[in-house]
């Protein structure tokens, strides 16, 4: 039987990377074989493409062909050989950021993002995905105190992060099967209890 696919998304600071790895933890124990896995990144060649997006300045239409490059070789490398073999797979991001940060963040039009879409996984989408939604002031104190280099995403202005916590949150509306909008800012507990509903509901 193939396997799910589940991503997390969310602006950042909103906290999802902490719950990856739990998640795939409780789906383990119940049995199932999963891998863990980002964007941009998740090959060898996609980790350097990530050096790249997150570092070097660009235009905006070849930051979204590196974006979905780097989604194509994750794609034919390890998550579509992953679900066919039955395995889970657990993304921290997958396309929606493409759609709320190039889309909703830097303007690019929505046909062009539609068009490359539908080229690289049209017949592709996550089975379930998590976005963890919170204030832009809460999350923007959480990147201060994890006081580290900052990347170009996570050095820009507020307007920009709140275009893509708008974007984000619209998407979810137009996907409400899919797509499930958790408040970050409950207890780290309280987000484990909720994810384990959802998964359980939708994909077990
Ligand atoms: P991360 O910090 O969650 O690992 O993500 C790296 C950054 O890349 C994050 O600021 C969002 C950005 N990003 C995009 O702008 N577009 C995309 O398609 C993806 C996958 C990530």
């Amino acid at each position: 039987m193939r396997g799910k696919f589940i991503t997390f998304e969310g602006i950042d600071g909103a906290g999802k990377s902490s719950h990856v790895e739990w998640l795939a933890e409780l789906l383990r124990q119940k049995g199932l074989v999963v891998r863990v896995t980002r964007e941009p990144g998740g090959t060898e060649l996609g980790e350097k493409l990530r050096e790249l997006l997150l570092h070097s300045s660009m235009h905006l239409e070849t930051e979204t062909l590196l974006m979905f490059a780097a989604r194509r070789e994750h794609l034919a490398k390890v998550i579509e050989p992953a679900l066919a073999r039955g395995e889970w797979v657990v993304c921290d991001r997958f396309s929606d950021a493409t759609y709320a940060y190039q889309g909703g963040g830097r303007g690019l039009d929505r046909a062009k993002f539609q068009q490359l879409e539908h080229w690289v996984h049209g017949h592709l989408q996550p089975d379930l995905t998590l976005l963890f939604d919170l204030p832009l002031d809460v999350a923007r104190e959480r990147i201060v105190l994890a006081s580290r280099v900052l990347d170009r995403f996570e050095q820009e202005r507020a307007d920009f992060h709140e275009r893509v916590r708008q974007a984000y949150l619209e998407r979810a509306h137009s996907a409400p099967s899919r797509m499930r909008v958790i408040d970050a800012q409950q207890s780290i507990e309280d987000i484990r209890k909720l994810l384990e509903k959802i998964v359980s509901s939708i994909c077990l």
